[in-house]
C-alpha cells in the first residue's frame, strides 16, 4: 500500500494536460477575459449565452455571458457574422483575440474570428425578454431560466461566495465539519412539524416501517452535533433542513439550509454569541469583498437604499410569552434597525434541550436568538442541559425518556457544558442583499403548495 507521502508525490508528479505543442485555443471564462490586463496576441475561446446583439452597418456587437461574472464580454465582429440564429439567448462560442477596447467601459473586448451558435433560442417564445426589467416574482414561474437574468445570477453567486465563506470560517476557528444524517428517528425542536420518510408505494412493505421506525427529514442536526462535539470540541454542518409548517411566509420555507455549530466546554451565552457575531461579520466581509458588484446590483435595484449593519445590541427580555413576527420587528426598530440579540426565554416554550437557568419568578433558560432588520430570527441557540437530572426531568416532562436514552448517556459519560446555534441561510442571505421574499434567495424554492421542478 502507498503511504500518503508517496501518493501525494505520484498525484502530483501525473497529468491529463494536453502537450503544449497540440494545445487548443485556450477556453477563457468572461470573468478571467474581463480581469485579463494585456491584451495578447494568443486566440482565446470563450462559451456563453448571449445578452445582447447590436448590428451596425460594418460592425456586429455582442455581449456573452457565462455566469462567472455580472459583467458581461463584448465581442465585436465583422457584420458578416450576422446571421439570423444569433439572437437574445442563444449560446454561442466565440473564437478571436483579446484587444485593448476603445470605449471606457470595459478594458478589453474579444475580437471575433469565429462565432459559433450552439443552441438557437427563439426571443418570441423565450420568457425572458431583451432589455426588460421583469420583477422577481414574474420570474419565479420560470425556476428553470430565471438564472439567466441579473438580479439571479448576482443572487446565487452571492450564495455560493458566502457557502464558501462559511466554511472557511469554520475551519480557521478549529471547527470540524459533520455531515449530519437528512434522515432521522428525532424530532429535535419538538415542534411536530415533520416530514415523513417511507419508500414510494410500490415497493412499500406490509405492515412494517422502511426503518423499522419511524423516520423523518431533519428539522435540525443538533442533536447529531452535540454527540460529535462530546469528540470534536468544535463542530459545525451546513445542510439542507425540512418543516412542515403551513406557512406562505416571507421568510419562510419547507426545505432550507441551516448553519449549525456546537461548541463544548462553553458556559455563557456571551462566548456563544461572540461565535455567532464573528460568523456573521466574517462572512459579510468576505462576500463584500469578493463579488462588490453583485451586492451593488441588489442594493441598488432590488432593494433600493439597504444597508448592512453588522453592529449588535445585547438586550435581556423576559415577556413569558414567545415572540410573534410583529414583536420581534418592534424590538429591532426600538433598538435602532440594528441585528438584537434577544436572551433568556421562558422555560415553558423552549425545547427539552435548553439549560435551565434556575431562576425566578419567570423560569427561563439560556436560550438566545438573534433578529435582524426587516427579517426577524435569523440565528436560534441555547446552552444545552448538560447536568444528567435536570435533563432526565425535563424529557420526563415532555414523555421522550425512552426514546432519548442515548442522549442522556452523552450527561452520563464524560458530559460538559456546551452549547450552539442555528443560522437559517437564506434569511441570512435575504439580511444582507435586502431580498424581500425568502423564495428569491435560493435556486428551487420549496414551500406549502409548490414544489415546481
Ligand atoms: O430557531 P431554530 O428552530 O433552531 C434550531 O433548529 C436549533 N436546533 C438550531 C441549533 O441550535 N443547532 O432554527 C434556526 C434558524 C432560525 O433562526 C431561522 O433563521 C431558520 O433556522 N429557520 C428557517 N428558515 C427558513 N424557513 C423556515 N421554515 C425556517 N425555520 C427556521
Ligand atoms: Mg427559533
Amino acid at each position: 500500500m502507498l503511504g500518503a507521502r508517496c501518493l501525494l508525490r505520484a498525484l502530483r508528479s501525473c497529468s491529463t494536460a494536453p502537450c503544449p505543442r497540440h494545445r487548443p485555443s485556450a477556453r477563457l471564462s468572461v470573468r478571467d477575459a474581463l480581469g485579463s490586463q494585456n491584451a495578447s496576441a494568443e486566440r482565446v475561446k470563450v462559451q456563453g449565452w448571449v445578452r445582447s446583439v447590436r448590428s451596425q452597418k460594418e460592425v456586429l456587437f455582442l455581449h456573452v455571458n457565462d455566469g462567472s461574472s455580472l459583467e458581461s464580454l463584448q465581442v465585436v465582429a465583422d457584420s458578416n457574422f450576422d446571421n439570423r440564429e444569433l439572437t437574445f439567448g442563444s449560446s454561442v462560442e466565440v473564437l478571436g483575440q483579446l484587444v485593448q477596447s476603445p470605449s471606457k467601459r470595459q478594458n478589453v473586448e474579444l475580437k471575433a474570428e469565429k462565432i459559433e451558435v450552439i443552441g438557437n433560442c427563439d426571443a418570441k417564445a423565450f420568457p425572458i425578454k431583451y432589455k426588460e426589467k421583469h420583477p422577481l416574482e414574474y420570474m419565479r414561474q420560470y425556476p428553470h431560466l430565471r438564472c439567466r437574468t441579473n438580479a439571479l445570477g448576482s443572487i446565487l453567486r452571492v450564495r455560493s461566495e458566502a457557502t464558501a465563506a462559511i466554511h472557511s470560517f469554520f475551519k480557521n476557528s478549529g471547527f470540524v465539519h459533520i455531515h449530519t444524517p437528512i434522515i432521522t428517528s428525532n424530532d429535535c425542536e419538538g415542534a411536530g412539524e415533520l416530514f415523513r420518510v417511507e419508500p414510494s408505494s410500490k415497493i412499500k412493505l406490509p405492515e412494517e416501517n422502511f426503518f423499522n421506525v419511524p423516520a423523518f427529514l431533519t428539522v435540525s442536526g443538533q442533536l447529531h452535533l452535540e454527540v460529535m462535539s462530546g469528540a470534536f470540541t468544535r463542530v459545525f454542518t451546513f445542510g439542507p433542513t425540512f418543516r412542515a409548517e403551513n406557512s406562505q411566509s416571507r421568510r419562510h420555507l419547507a426545505e432550507f439550509y441551516m448553519v449549525e455549530a456546537e461548541i463544548s466546554f462553553v458556559e455563557s451565552l456571551q462566548d456563544l454569541m461572540q461565535i455567532m457575531e464573528g460568523l456573521f461579520k466574517t462572512t459579510t466581509m468576505t462576500v463584500l469583498s469578493n463579488c462588490p458588484e453583485d451586492v451593488e446590483l441588489c442594493h441598488k435595484f432590488i432593494a433600493p437604499g439597504h444597508k448592512i449593519r453588522t453592529y449588535a445590541k445585547k438586550q435581556l427580555f423576559n415577556w413569558g410569552v414567545d415572540l410573534q413576527t410583529e414583536h420581534e420587528k418592534y424590538l429591532v426598530k426600538h433598538c435602532g434597525d440594528i441585528p438584537v440579540f434577544v436572551i433568556n426565554y421562558p422555560l415553558a416554550l423552549k425545547p427539552f434541550y435548553m439549560r435551565d437557568n434556575e431562576d425566578g419568578p419567570q423560569h427561563t433558560v439560556a436560550a438566545v436568538d438573534l433578529l435582524v432588520p426587516g427579517v426577524g430570527e435569523l440565528f436560534g441557540g441555547s446552552l444545552r442541559e448538560e447536568r444528567y437530572h435536570f435533563l432526565k426531568q425535563q424529557l420526563a416532562r415532555s414523555g421522550l425518556t425512552e426514546a432519548y436514552q442515548w442522549y442522556l448517556d452523552l450527561r452520563r459519560f464524560g458530559s460538559v457544558p456546551h452549547g450552539g446555534f442555528g443560522m437559517g441561510f437564506e434569511r441570512y442571505l435575504q439580511c444582507i442583499l435586502g431580498v424581500e421574499n425568502i423564495k428569491d434567495v435560493i435556486p428551487f424554492p420549496r414551500f406549502t403548495h409548490s414544489c415546481l421542478l
